[in-house]
This record gives structure tokens, C-alpha cells and sequence, in this order.
């Protein structure tokens, strides 16, 4: 998204990806958050949603990490924790070489300055009752910072810089638009000049249009500034064009981590596929042709007991047993790409002897193999897979240059408590203690189609 900001202290070594000639700012290893679920008089913990479960990445400088997934996957839970707005319940969390993990509230206010959250909700993350200049300089406030030329002209200045006029600093949020009460939310997380901004779907509240403006707002700022980002979206599309980086999660785990543009032209896990064929793609040479989608049939997985294995392998095409047994580690298959997947996309069989899909993904290819026989009266579409050995495990549907619907129904919410954007910026949120107390159970419908779809890209 920018260039590298180099000018603050070299931290931690570098691991090999095209990119790797930028210092590491956070690194995160084995991340765990559970959410415990507590029941009867005594309130005895019963069992845990398990909304991050051990997820490893790293955030260079300057760089912008794109995280996505489907809802309830553990983004925000994840953007909380490394932000230290949650605890953790495992793992470890490095900011500049320093183990941020179980800082205590006071020793993590200064740190404070350095790592700032944008949040999803313009309409709910500005106090109605503040005005405009009180919401802006409420970082001032709570970390007794006194810029230079005072307050009040600092917040005027951070306005202008997010597009907004010195004028609106007596003007209260009602009176604004859903973009420019985000773009307030931009300059009060800027307000203290901060290192990493990690924005939890900053723009998905936001009429398309208006989504355009904000990402550009925070990609010049990144450039004028020197940030790092980390934007959450569960919308490939939204981080596509932005990130340096994206990670893919599925239930909590990580399960595909690539330098975007090799995410895009080659994903290697299935999951990834799936999401991908969901993006349109403004391609004039596509018009009027016919295109295959993923549909991912059926729920999400309860967190609370996620399925063995890979967790993916209730709705993947091509799980056999050895996806049902055995986790697959996320490895480095290529340069700059990481993939957890035992029959990956794009590459040679990690498990090559384990050759019997599943019940599901049986099922699922005889429905893609039809899709592509009806298919095959259309004209012919570019072969756009890489061509490496690669001995599928069975009959591997074609479902490229899909366009898709991850139509999984998200796992109701029960989301973090309502937090208080205005000491959000000092204090961290509450540690949730009573969990969900019953999210949905996991999916028996596990089933994956392959659908072709009517394509009109004239976008
Ligand atoms: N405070 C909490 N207490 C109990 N469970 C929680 C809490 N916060 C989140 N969860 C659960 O953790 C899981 C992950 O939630 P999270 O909000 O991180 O997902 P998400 O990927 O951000 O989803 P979305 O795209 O809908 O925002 C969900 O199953 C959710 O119900
Ligand atoms: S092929 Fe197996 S390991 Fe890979 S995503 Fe599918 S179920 Fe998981
Ligand atoms: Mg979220």
C-alpha cells in the first residue's frame, strides 16, 4: 500500500518473502483468545468459544495486512487482541521487540500512542453528545499530551488532513455523513501519531461509493505518515487493492498467508478459492460469458467445538481422510505464501497417498462435475490455474475464474460489549467473562456446490 517507513529502531529478523527487506513491528505467535462459557448458579466453565486459536503473522513497517474472512471467523477478536483491547488467552504478542502480551493496563498506556483501532461502526463510535473537536482530542486528554500550538489547533489540523474543516470542530456527529463520521474516526485514531492502526472494517458500513473515498484517505495517510496498517474486512475486494499482505481465516486459525498479488493471481487453499470466486472482476474480456461460482453450503462451524482435522474439511471438495485426522501446518509451499492444506491448489500434493475424498466432498464434486459439463458448451475459458504436478486427490473440479458466494450463514454475533471508543484509545475493553452462551452448534450440512452462474461483468 506504501513505501517502507524505516526510521524507527530495527526490532526483530526479517523472514524470507519479497518484501523481507522491512523490520518487523508486531509479530504474533500461537495467539489464542477463548471465550469461556459459564453455566449454573456456580458459574463452572462448561467450554470456550475458541475465537482465535493459535494464529502466527507478522506486521512489518510501513506495510499493509489485509485479514480476511467469513463473519464470526475471529477478525475483530483478533484485531482486538493484538491491540491489547482483549486479553489473550495464549500466545504472544511482540510490538517493537517488546512482549506487549501481558502488559498490565499502565504499563500499556504509553504504548497506547503507538498502536491505535479504527472501528467498524461510524454511527455507534462517536459520542453523540461530544462535539467534533472534544471526540478528536480526547487522545490528548487521556494521555496528557500537549502538541505543539495546543489542542485545538492540532485537532483543526488533523480535520484538514482527513478532508474535514477546521469549522466542524464545534459541530456534533449527528451532523455528519457515514464517510465523514469515519473520516473523524480516522483522525482521532491518527490524533497521537501512531505506528500501527489496526481498522476492523473500516469502511464496510459505507455506501460503495463513499468506501472508495476512505481507502484512499487512509492509503495517502499511510504514505504521508508512515503507518502500518492492518485492515480487517470479511469483503476480499475491499483489502484487494490495498494490502501489501493478506491473511485468510477460517475458524479462528489462519489458513492462508500471501503477498496479495500472489493470493489473487494463484491462491493455494481451497478456502481461499472460494472466497476469491466470490469477487467480480471487472474483466471486458469475460463479458458474456458464462462463469462457475463456489457456493460454500451450509454454517460455519461453532468455534466451540470446531471440527477435527482441518476445520475446513466439513465443506471443502476435496478433504479425504487425512484432512478429517491430521491439522495441516501452516507451511511456507512458496515464496511469500504460506498455506495450511493438505491437497492445496496450484501445487504438488502435500499428501499425495490419501486419495479418497469424503462423503461431502465426493458429493460435492459429482455437483461441480456437472456444473462443468454444462459448462462446456460455452466458449472456452483460459486454463488460468498454474500448471505444477499436481496429482489431485480426486477429481478436482475446474472452478476457475469463478464468481461466488460464500453463502455460509454467519454464526450469530454475540460480539465483543459495546466499547467505548472514547477510552478506547486508553484503556482496554472489559475481558468478556460470560461467553456466548450457546452459539450455533456445528454444521451437519457440510456439503460444497460448485455452481456456475451468469456472469455479466460489465462493471
Ligand atoms: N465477548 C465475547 N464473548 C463470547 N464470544 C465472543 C465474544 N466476542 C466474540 N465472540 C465469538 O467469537 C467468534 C469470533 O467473533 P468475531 O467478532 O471476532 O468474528 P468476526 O470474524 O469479526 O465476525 P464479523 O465479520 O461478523 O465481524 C464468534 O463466534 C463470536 O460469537
Ligand atoms: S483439502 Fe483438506 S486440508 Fe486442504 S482445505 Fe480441504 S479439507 Fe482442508
Ligand atoms: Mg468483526
Amino acid at each position: 500500500m506504501s513505501e517502507t517507513n524505516k526510521t524507527d529502531d530495527a526490532v526483530i529478523p526479517q523472514q524470507a518473502s519479497p518484501s523481507s527487506d522491512r523490520e518487523v513491528l508486531l509479530k504474533v505467535e500461537g495467539l489464542e483468545k477463548h471465550f469461556p462459557i459459564k453455566k449454573g448458579i456456580l458459574q463452572r466453565q462448561v467450554g470456550a468459544v475458541k475465537a482465535v486459536d493459535g494464529i502466527d503473522f507478522e506486521v512489518r513497517k510501513g506495510e499493509t495486512l489485509g485479514v480476511v474472512g467469513e463473519s464470526g471467523c475471529g477478525k475483530s477478536t483478533m484485531g482486538r487482541v493484538i491491540t491489547r483491547l482483549q486479553d489473550p488467552t495464549g500466545g504472544k504478542v511482540t510490538f517493537e521487540g517488546q512482549d506487549i502480551t501481558h502488559l498490565s493496563t499502565a504499563k500499556m498506556r504509553p504504548l497506547r500512542r503507538d498502536i491505535q483501532m479504527i472501528f467498524q461502526d461510524p454511527y455507534g463510535s462517536l459520542n453523540p453528545r461530544h462535539t467534533i473537536g472534544s471526540i478528536v482530542s480526547a487522545p490528548f486528554r487521556l494521555q496528557g499530551v500537549e502538541p505543539e500550538g495546543g489542542v485545538k489547533k492540532e485537532v483543526q489540523r488533523l480535520l484538514e488532513l482527513v478532508g474535514l474543516s477546521p469549522e466542524h470542530y464545534n459541530r456534533y456527529p449527528h451532523e455528519f455523513s457515514g464517510g465523514q463520521r469515519q473520516r473523524i474516526g480516522i483522525a482521532r485514531a491518527l490524533a497521537l501519531k501512531p505506528k500501527l492502526v489496526v481498522a476492523d472494517e473500516p469502511v464496510s458500513a459505507l455506501d460503495v461509493s463513499i468506501q472508495a473515498q476512505v481507502v484512499n484517505l487512509m492509503d495517502d495517510l499511510q504514505e504521508e505518515l508512515g503507518l502500518t496498517y492492518v485492515i480487517i474486512a470479511h469483503d476480499l475486494s475491499v483489502v484487494r487493492h490495498v494490502s501489501d499482505r493478506v491473511a485468510v481465516m477460517y475458524l479462528g486459525k489462519i489458513v492462508e498467508l500471501a503477498d496479495s498479488t500472489k493470493l489473487y493471481e494463484s491462491p493455494m487453499h481451497p478456502y481461499t478459492k472460494a472466497l476469491m470466486s466470490a469477487v467480480p472482476v471487472p474483466d471486458p474480456k469475460r463479458r458474456g460469458q458464462k462463469s462457475e461460482r463456489i457456493l460454500l453450503r451450509g454454517d460455519v462451524p461453532s468455534p466451540i467445538a470446531p471440527p477435527s482435522g482441518c476445520r475446513f474439511h466439513t465443506r471443502c471438495w476435496k478433504a479425504t481422510e487425512i484432512c478429517r485426522t491430521t491439522e495441516p501446518p501452516l507451511l511456507e509451499l512458496r515464496p511469500g505464501q504460506r498455506v495450511a492444506c493438505h491437497h492445496p491448489e496450484n501445487f504438488a500434493d502435500q499428501a499425495p497417498q490419501d486419495t479418497v475424498l469424503l462423503t461431502a466432498a465426493k458429493e460435492a464434486s459429482e455437483l461441480v462435475g456437472e456444473a462443468v459439463l454444462e459448462e462446456s458448451a460455452e466458449p472456452a475459458k483460459p486454463a488460468a490455474e498454474a500448471t505444477e504436478a499436481e496429482p489431485e486427490p480426486a477429481a478436482e473440479p475446474e472452478v476457475e475464474a469463478a464468481e461466488a458466494e460464500a453463502s455460509a450463514e454467519p454464526e450469530p454475533d454475540s460480539d465483543a460489549p459495546a466499547e467505548d471508543p472514547e477510552s478506547e484509545s486508553d484503556a482496554p475493553a472489559e475481558e468478556p467473562e460470560a461467553a456466548a452462551e450457546s452459539p450455533a452448534e456445528p454444521s451437519a450440512d457440510s456439503t460444497v456446490e460448485a455452481q456456475k452462474s451468469q456472469e455479466s461483468t460489465d462493471k
